[in-house]
């Protein structure tokens, strides 16, 4: 038997009401906060990732599929979405629109890493970037996208993990600094924060080794070594959150693995009790004022965020929140119908009753009540229609409560008032 392959999953008819549900509340913030959705391919030509997301980092270096095709062109399936979109925000001539330019995508994206619980070689983010003007308040109002999303999702205990990376005026010399600091201290940091020193000092800050972590800690932070602009562009920033009311923590630690960020970076975190975290962020992103020079544009600033969609949908089926999507909820009219003519009744009604809105399921195919009403307990249906020869004559039909087993006899001409009712259509 062939199986799928290692780190990729099926996203099955069952999921399907979650995926809805996600993506109708990501279209609805995207309307909201008047972000429009771009498609950029699955594949891009290497070098927009290595000169995007930078070559050192462990995402070029280890993470990504690429391939030469047979007209040695060299292709990546795309890792991460922000290096596509600022491509196509330059190729496109957008920075002739009203700037700025605020693009969300959703879709999957391709990461070769071990796989693990909630970490999967094919997995789905969706990403929303504003590119074209860098003031403080473009950050807070991404972030106040996520936050928008994650609450909608009814998802609680989530806070965000901020952290300023300055920028070329005042981080050079921070990376001096610590490079210093991190050497008279290297007898104690791992093989791999040793190397790190000299080319990529910041991923210490990201070791999982409590010895380079406790070294970490007391290491010179960004945070108190930013210019005067990207202090004041942290300092608002802060202020807008506190005015929103958004939770989130100071986080020096957070210094994400990708090259293109500038000043504002954040994580989404998810506490898991007592003052911990799960280790696998729900979402990140931050600001890149320095992408679109690596590609070409000239100076575009930039900023954005991702959030993963299984990540997410996990902790729903974990949490058990109540979900509805599509017209179509939890809270499904079951039909049975039970005789030949009842059948034929039944087939009528299930169309009316779709065509007022009222999210019903049936299962024609059966004749046996005790079959169809099995199948409405399975599809976790609130209530079951029943249909019979009798109910026919009297015009009347059963509404049978599937959580208690209770029926009541309704009248056949108040039904739809009746169920639009009782779900709250
Ligand atoms: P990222 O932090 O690499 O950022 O990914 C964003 C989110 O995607 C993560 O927080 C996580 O939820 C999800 N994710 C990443 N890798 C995996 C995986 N292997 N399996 C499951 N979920 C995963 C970016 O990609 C940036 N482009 C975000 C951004 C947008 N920055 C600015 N704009």
């Amino acid at each position: 038997m062939i199986e799928s392959p290692k780190g990729v999953k099926d996203i099955l008819p069952q999921d399907e009401l979650y995926w809805d549900f996600f993506e109708e509340i990501v279209k609805k913030a995207a309307k909201d906060f008047e972000f429009s959705r771009i498609r950029t391919p699955i594949f891009e030509k290497t070098e927009l990732f290595s000169r995007g997301v930078g070559k050192r980092t462990n995402l070029v270096l280890k993470e990504m599929y690429s391939f030469k095709t047979k007209g040695g062109d060299a292709l990546t399936l795309r890792p991460e979405g922000t290096a596509a979109v600022m491509r196509s925000y330059i190729e496109n001539g957008m920075k002739s629109q009203v700037q700025p330019v605020k693009l969300f995508y959703l879709g999957p994206f391709f990461r070769h890493e071990r796989p693990q619980h909630l970490r999967q070689r094919q997995f789905h983010q969706v990403g929303f970037e504003t590119i074209g003007l860098g003031p403080s308040v473009v950050d807070a109002e991404l972030v106040q996208v996520a936050y928008a999303i994650l609450t909608k999702m009814q998802l609680e205990g989530f806070e965000f993990q901020i952290n300023s990376l300055g920028d070329s005026a005042c981080r050079p010399a921070y990376l001096k600094k610590i490079q210093e600091y991190f050497k008279t201290h290297q007898r104690s940091l791992c093989g791999d924060c040793k190397k790190s020193i000299s080319a990529r000092p910041l991923n210490i800050f990201e070791c999982a080794q409590e010895k380079c972590l406790h070294i970490a800690r007391v290491a010179p932070k960004m945070i108190d070594e930013l210019c005067e602009q990207c202090h004041t562009h942290f300092k608002e920033l802060l202020e807008f959150l506190d005015e929103l009311e958004i939770p989130y923590a100071l986080n020096p630690f957070i210094v994400r693995g990708l090259d293109y960020y500038t000043r504002t970076v954040f994580e989404i975190w998810l506490a898991t009790g007592e003052g911990k975290f799960s280790p696998s962020a729900l979402g990140g992103g931050g600001r890149y004022d320095g992408l679109s020079v690596e590609l070409g544009g000239g100076e575009i600033p930039a900023s954005g965020f991702a959030l993963g969609v299984e990540r997410i949908l996990s902790v729903l089926r974990e949490k058990e929140v109540a979900i509805t999507a599509n017209g179509k909820t939890k809270k499904f009219i079951f039909l049975a119908q039970l005789g030949f003519l009842a059948k034929k009744r039944s087939l009528k009604l299930f169309s009316n009753l779709l065509k007022e809105g009222i999210p019903v399921v049936a299962s024609f195919a059966r004749d046996s009540l005790s079959a169809q009403l099995r199948i409405a307990d399975k599809a976790d249906t609130e209530y079951a229609l029943i249909l019979g020869e009798k109910e026919l004559f009297d015009r009347s039909i059963i509404l049978r409560n599937m959580k208690t087993g209770n029926q009541e006899i309704l009248e056949m001409k108040n039904l739809i008032p009746e169920l639009k009712n009782r779900l709250n259509i």
